[in-house]
């Protein structure tokens, strides 16, 4: 799918189909969708009158050969009240329109922006929606959906603000979707298909291809490190463990600057070990590397956006498996950092990777933690499929990601991270256990199992167990992996300084 602007009169645009949104209010038509329903002899207040183009959020009303315009098409995206519409509305709106159009064989189209929103900020929001729109997850459908893609995509009616030009936000608003669309076919991928090993093949050559630092560490290089809390979990699988590092460095790095550590949990499939899970939905667990996928997402994205900062991603990638060398409930595993972990339940895999992965990524210099994991199913209990659940400390360390959610347009919720929790965590025999007292707050007592090994570093810890897949389709979204999490992250790593 070809992105570019376009520069002729929308009247005179010669696409499949032009889309542009209307408000939901009394006066539909003013400025560009004046234009057209002039040029259309009044028929959109026909519409409007009729009661079939109500403006109401994602509303689709697509008008067939529109008179007086040189596209074929006409679709009206519902944009909601004037008063709630924010730039992640219009992300919303260009994905639901490409995925609509696509589904009836549309190829060519013109996105057309209205008076208000429609800066550098606005045309990226856009791009970016145009590529996680377009995103399926039919990668082992050997009969695909033919016909069905979109060729070319133009902008019309976007304004070059005072800072970057439109051209500038296009091409970050592709690679922003491209990166998301990678992180998805990642956590898509089927564990036979992604095993630790082939995850760290993947890593390697996207970092190859975008010129970044990557290190492998193999299972010797692993028990060399004591990773001890890995190795746990590892060896339940015949499959070896990896922890994947990528580095991106500026090209005049300031002394004093921070060094942004990202951790993703790259469970390839968790079977709960021993603790096994019952089979209803297991198949599910091959996503269980959600938070992997999601930091080499973003760092794909960051190699070409070139922060200022130094970014540091440590992934640790294990199969949970109950073989017959697995680790046992009561087991106690020694952590990279020397503390010590009794193992009340082996199916709390992820908290016990990422230990490592976090005493590790603070070896290797980062001044500042950021971690994704599908961690707990108690942040759904808590959150739903609607936010992720965002935990960190400072606290204003969590408010400045939070601001980064917000400008994203991924809703993410703060969850508490009182002391409380931390005693839950206590073991009669080792430093710490990794469950909770079984009276609830299984997100938090998780949260705080990692805040062990983050200690006072900055730290910001994203459960994501309830949001990286979606069950059922969007309108502007596929179901499936949805790259949740990473334009945040994106963002607050282009900020921080
Ligand atoms: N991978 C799961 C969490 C999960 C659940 C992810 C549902 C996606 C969807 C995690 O490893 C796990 O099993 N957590 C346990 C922790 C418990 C044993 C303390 C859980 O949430 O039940
Ligand atoms: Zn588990
Ligand atoms: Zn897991």
């Amino acid at each position: 799918m070809q992105i570019q602007l376009e520069s002729q009169p929308f009247l005179s645009i010669e696409a499949d189909a032009l889309i542009t949104y209307v408000f939901d209010r009394d006066d539909k038509f003013d400025g560009v969708l004046a234009d057209i329903n002039v040029a259309m002899s009044g028929r959109l207040s026909a519409l409007a009158a009729s009661g079939e183009l109500t403006g109401k959020s994602l509303e689709l009303v697509l008008v067939h050969f529109p008179q007086g315009l040189a596209a074929q098409r006409l679709l009206l995206v519902g944009a909601g009240k004037p008063a709630k519409f924010a730039t992640a509305d219009l992300r919303k709106i260009a994905g639901a329109a490409l995925r609509y159009l696509k589904s009836r064989g549309v190829k060519t189209v013109v996105f057309l922006a209205r008076e208000g929103e429609r800066g550098p900020e606005a045309a990226q929001a856009v791009v970016e929606g145009l590529k996680a729109g377009d995103f399926e997850s039919d990668k082992y459908r050997t009969e695909k959906k033919k016909n069905r893609e979109i060729q070319s995509v133009g902008l019309a009616g976007f304004e070059a603000g005072i800072g970057d030009g439109l051209q500038t936000a296009l091409e970050r608003g592709c690679v922003i979707g491209e990166s998301q669309n990678f992180a998805r076919d990642l956590i898509n991928e089927p564990s036979n298909k992604l095993t630790p090993r082939i995850l760290a093949q993947r890593a390697e050559a996207m970092a190859r291809e975008v010129g970044l630092g990557v290190e492998i560490l193999d299972e010797r290089k692993i028990a060399e490190l004591k990773m001890g809390a890995l190795i746990g979990v590892a060896q339940g699988s015949v499959e070896p463990p990896r922890m994947i590092v990528l580095r991106y460095e500026p090209q005049t790095p300031r002394p004093e600057a921070p060094v942004l550590g990202l951790v993703g949990k790259g469970v390839t499939f968790d079977t709960g070990g021993i603790s096994i899970k019952p089979a209803n939905n297991m198949e599910k667990m091959k996503y269980d590397m959600g938070g992997a996928g999601t930091m080499l997402g973003a760092m794909r994205a960051l190699a070409l956006l070139k922060p200022p900062v130094s970014v540091i991603a440590v992934m640790p990638s294990v199969e949970n498996m109950p073989g017959g060398r697995a680790q046992k409930p009561g087991d106690v595993q020694v952590a990279m950092s020397g503390k010590t972990i009794e193992v009340i339940n082996t199916d709390a895999e992820g908290r016990m990777i990422l230990a490592d992965a976090v005493t590790y990524a603070k070896k290797l210099g980062a001044t500042h933690l950021i971690d994704a994991a599908t961690l707990t199913g108690a942040i759904e209990v808590a959150l739903s499929n609607v936010h992720v659940g965002a935990f960190g400390t400072p606290r204003e360390y969590l408010d400045k990601f939070l601001e980064s959610a917000k400008a994203a347009g991924e809703k993410m919720w703060p969850m508490p991270m009182d002391e409380e929790y931390k005693e839950m965590i206590k073991s009669n025999i080792a430093d710490i256990r990794n469950t909770g007292s079984g009276k609830g707050g299984g997100a938090s007592t998780g949260a705080w199992f990692i805040k062990e090994f983050a200690e006072d570093t900055p730290w910001i810890h994203l459960d994501i167990a309830s949001t990286c897949w979606a069950d059922e389709g969007r309108p502007w979204l596929a179901k499936g992996p949805t790259g949740i999490a990473i334009r945040s992250i994106i963002d607050f790593a282009m900020k921080l300084q």
